[in-house]
């Protein structure tokens, strides 16, 4: 590959090698008597150069595929220029000059040729590796859980419905918006699961964050009765992260297509401070007077991005929520830390990050059988009653009858995730093929 090539540098005392070289012509550049080709491979963002005579550039323009062997030392003397694919200059739509995300949306299909495109391919491919290895070390099980489902886990409505054919499975089913209530399922039998699945939401929030289709990693944990060692795990799993990218030549390739100078720097300040400086935690009571006094007001509203970035400057666990703001399967908090006006809050946390806002959701689970039954009854999820809710969650309550565990877990938006370590400022670019709402063209 291009990569191999450019990385492994030709020893002096070694001759000039003859290789093949197979890729797409980023640009060409025509002197008198010779012509420069970059050439790129997607191995590394970097292009190789060729160097041909007039006649062998003749029919090469950028995006074309082409196949040249010569004599590699440090450039390609081409011998034989063979072009796989022409790409018309007069249609072909990327060009060298700066292009706007928002045009580039318009050609997903191509723009993984994009040099930050196609380092956020290798990165989101590294990152996966790098946590099927944490998680192996760890001794977690991964799992898959199915993307067709009767329930709306966190419910907040924001499910697709499955509508063809027509009455298939008999009742409507769902589009799943988290794995978490099958991952309860597992843990009941291997303690410490996690998966990366699809997820799906028909929320219109049409924003840098929000997709309509992304990747979610969850994890579980049996027998834990504090969020202590999710927030301990999470913490470990971020810094091997970083401290896998920051040291890679992945990192470095990551840096230079931030964008420029300016963003690398504060890239990679990004990443040392995540690994040098201890995370806070703090609880959703505290946090709320912390932003009254930064912004000197007495009502004030809970503002994620803020808090992050303005009050913290970096990651903070916010923890035990008012019950309202949380779905119907979380345990109540066992610290006495009342809201405000004096509401019940639960044991669950939220990562919030700068730039990004939420990255993760997690939370201890409600174990009781009678608890939760109640809960999903005050919430008019009609379990008892006859309605649809029973049927689809009976499974999830039964749990709570034969050998219920005290357990928890949590949900990262691998997507955010990617924006947060890679600098990237919109969640439509962290994914080859995004979706969101009012577009799914490609
Ligand atoms: O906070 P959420 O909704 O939590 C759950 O679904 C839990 N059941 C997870 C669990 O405990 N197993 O979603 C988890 C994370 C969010 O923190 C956010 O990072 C991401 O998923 N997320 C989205 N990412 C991109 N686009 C969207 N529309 C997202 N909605 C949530
Ligand atoms: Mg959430």
């Amino acid at each position: 590959t291009i990569s191999s090539l450019l990385h492994s540098p030709l020893s002096d005392e070694k001759a000039a090698e003859t290789v093949t070289v197979t890729g797409w012509v980023r640009s060409v550049r025509r002197m008198k008597n010779v012509s420069f080709a970059h050439i790129s491979d997607g191995s590394t963002i970097h292009p190789l150069q060729a160097v041909l005579t007039k006649e062998q550039s003749e029919n090469l323009s950028m995006g074309a595929s082409v196949k040249i062997m010569g004599e590699w030392k440090e450039e390609l003397l081409a011998e034989k220029v063979e072009v796989l694919g022409e790409a018309n200059p007069l249609s072909y739509p990327l060009q060298k000059k700066y292009q706007t995300p928002e045009f580039l949306r318009t050609l997903l299909h191509l723009r993984p040729r994009i040099p930050a495109n196609t380092n956020l391919l290798h990165l989101r491919s590294n990152i996966i590796s790098t946590l099927t290895a944490f998680f192996v070390e760890r001794s977690f099980i991964q799992c898959h859980t199915p993307i067709i489902t009767p329930s709306d886990c966190e419910g907040a409505g924001e499910v697709f419905t499955i509508t063809r054919p027509e009455n298939f499975f008999g009742a409507p089913k769902y589009l799943t918006v988290s794995s978490q209530l099958y991952l309860e399922a597992l843990t009941a039998a291997v303690p410490k699961v996690w998966t990366l699945s699809p997820a799906f939401r028909a929320e219109k929030s049409d924003t840098a964050r929000h997709l309509s289709e992304f990747y979610m990693l969850e994890v579980e944990i049996a027998f834990i009765d504090t969020l202590d060692p999710l927030i301990a795990l999470i913490e470990d799993m971020v810094k091997t992260l970083i401290r896998s990218i920051s040291t890679s030549r992945l990192g470095k390739e990551t840096l230079s297509v931030v964008g420029d100078e300016d963003k690398a720097r504060v890239l990679e300040g990004r990443w040392k401070d995540l690994l040098e400086r201890p995370w806070s935690r703090i609880t959703y009571t505290e946090a709320i007077s912390r932003l009254s006094s930064a912004v000197e007001r007495k009502e004030v509203q809970f503002h994620e991005r803020f808090l992050a970035q303005t009050v913290f400057d970096g990651p903070v666990f916010v923890t035990d929520y008012p019950k309202s703001l949380k779905p119907f399967y979380m345990l109540p908090s066992t610290s006495t830390t009342p809201t405000l006006e004096g509401g019940e809050t639960v044991a669950c946390f939220d990562l919030l990050v700068p730039a990004v806002g939420e990255l993760i959701g997690g939370s201890l689970r409600e174990h009781r059988y009678d608890e939760l039954l109640a809960e999903m009854r005050k919430r008019g999820m009609a379990v008892g009653d006859g309605g649809e809710d029973e049927e689809s969650l009976r499974w999830y309550l039964e749990l709570r009858k034969w050998g219920s565990i005290k357990h928890g877990g949590f949900g990262l938006g691998f997507d955010r995730l990617m924006c947060y370590l890679a600098g990237v400022e919109n969640i439509r670019e962290a994914v080859a093929f995004p979706r969101w709402v009012g577009r799914c063209d490609c």
